[in-house]
């Protein structure tokens, strides 16, 4: 199949339509099993649960072209756990590991021509999501729900791509609290996130860095990202909350610094730890592995790049990880499933 003509190395990371998403219908207690549809948007009542009680949940993963021409996903095994738990969470039925997975496959093979070639530095993005549909009025579970996934040509998430970026405390806002739903990935989330991450760039900066909610003392993560900084004794320190979202690519980082001897640890970190560390990263699906390049804490600044290189701990975590997405090297983890397609993409 030939591969759509787009301006692989300057894509945003925006919405882009491809032709096929693919959506599993939950009735009577069970999943449906699934359609390709090209209809881009959902029949939906007005009294759904995920519009008024917020029964929504999504997922983020990506595919890439490796340096061999074949397309791999990454760890989407940790996907579909992290979804079986947010489901859990909020009373919505359990997407089975091995549908998230074949749904994955089917909707990335229906897309093959939008997987952004080899190193142009765009991959495909894959947003699995689950909704509840039935209508209700009083606060309860709905009885029946859509899973769908749709995949998107992307760029960075963070426009300066793997340069520096700056953050900010902004400590009047809270994204989420211990006991909350912060460490699942469900839509409210991004929405207690919006006020922070707007003050944020509106004075110059790429996001918020936020502080766990009850004490405002310790480290939490940034608005789309885990965070991690690196101590002047070449430790990987990255902080442990109940409210901060479990990152599969942190915990790909964690054992790739364990390897490298960074020694890394999850533990709270007390905010004032900022102004020690030698390099720190912003990490996720999206953005990959940012660096950062300061945070700015009520009137300081910890400043970690002098100009816009990114620090040596950050390169070299950046680049093993993105080595192994790309099949550059070998996986010696497992992390990378190949998807297998109908026709070779050409072009
Ligand atoms: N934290 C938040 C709030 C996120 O939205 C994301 C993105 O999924 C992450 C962290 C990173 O998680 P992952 O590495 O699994 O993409
Ligand atoms: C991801 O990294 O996949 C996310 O879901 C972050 C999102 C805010 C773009």
């Amino acid at each position: 199949m030939k591969r759509a003509d787009l301006d692989w190395g300057n894509i945003g990371f925006g919405f882009k339509q491809t032709d096929y998403n693919i959506r599993y219908a939950y009735k009577d207690g069970k999943w449906d099993k699934g359609v390709l549809s090209t209809d881009q948007f959902i029949p939906l009542h007005m009294a759904a649960t995920s519009l008024h009680y917020g029964q929504e949940a999504f997922e983020g993963l990506k595919a890439y072209e490796q340096k061999d021409g074949s397309v791999a996903v990454f760890r989407d095994v940790e996907n579909a756990r992290r979804l079986k738990r947010t489901c859990e969470k909020i009373f919505m039925p359990v997407v089975p590991e091995a549908m998230f997975m074949e749904a994955i496959d089917r909707v990335v093979d229906a897309n093959r021509k939008f997987i952004p070639p080899y190193g142009t530095g765009a991959t495909l993005y894959i947003r699995p999501l689950v909704i509840g549909t039935g209508a209700k009025v009083g606060v309860s579970p709905s009885d029946e729900y859509l899973f769908i996934v749709f995949v998107t040509p992307v760029g960075p998430y963070f426009k300066s791509g793997f340069k520096p970026l700056t953050l900010i405390v902004e400590e009047e806002f809270d994204r989420a609290s211990p006991g909350g739903v912060g460490d699942i990935k469900v839509g409210g989330n991004y929405a207690a996130g919006l006020r922070a991450t707007f003050k944020a760039k509106s004075k110059g900066y790429a996001d918020v860095l936020y502080l766990d909610a009850r004490q405002k003392k310790y480290l939490d993560e940034s608005g789309p990202a885990n965070f991690f900084g690196i101590t002047k004794d070449g430790q990987y320190v990255t902080p442990e909350s109940p409210s901060i979202l479990p990152s599969i690519t942190n915990m790909s980082l964690v054992e790739i610094a364990r390897d490298m001897g960074l020694n890394p640890v999850r533990r709270p970190i007390p905010v004032d730890e900022i102004f020690d560390f030698v390099d720190a990263g912003c990490c996720g699906t999206a953005a990959v592995l940012t660096p950062v390049k300061s945070i700015t804490y009520r009137d300081r600044d910890a400043v970690y790049c002098k100009d816009d290189t990114p620090g040596e701990y950050s390169t070299k975590l950046y680049k093993k990880l993105l080595s192994i997405q790309l099949g550059e090297e070998v996986d010696p983890y497992g992390w990378v499933r190949k998807i297998s397609l109908t026709d070779p993409i050409e072009g």
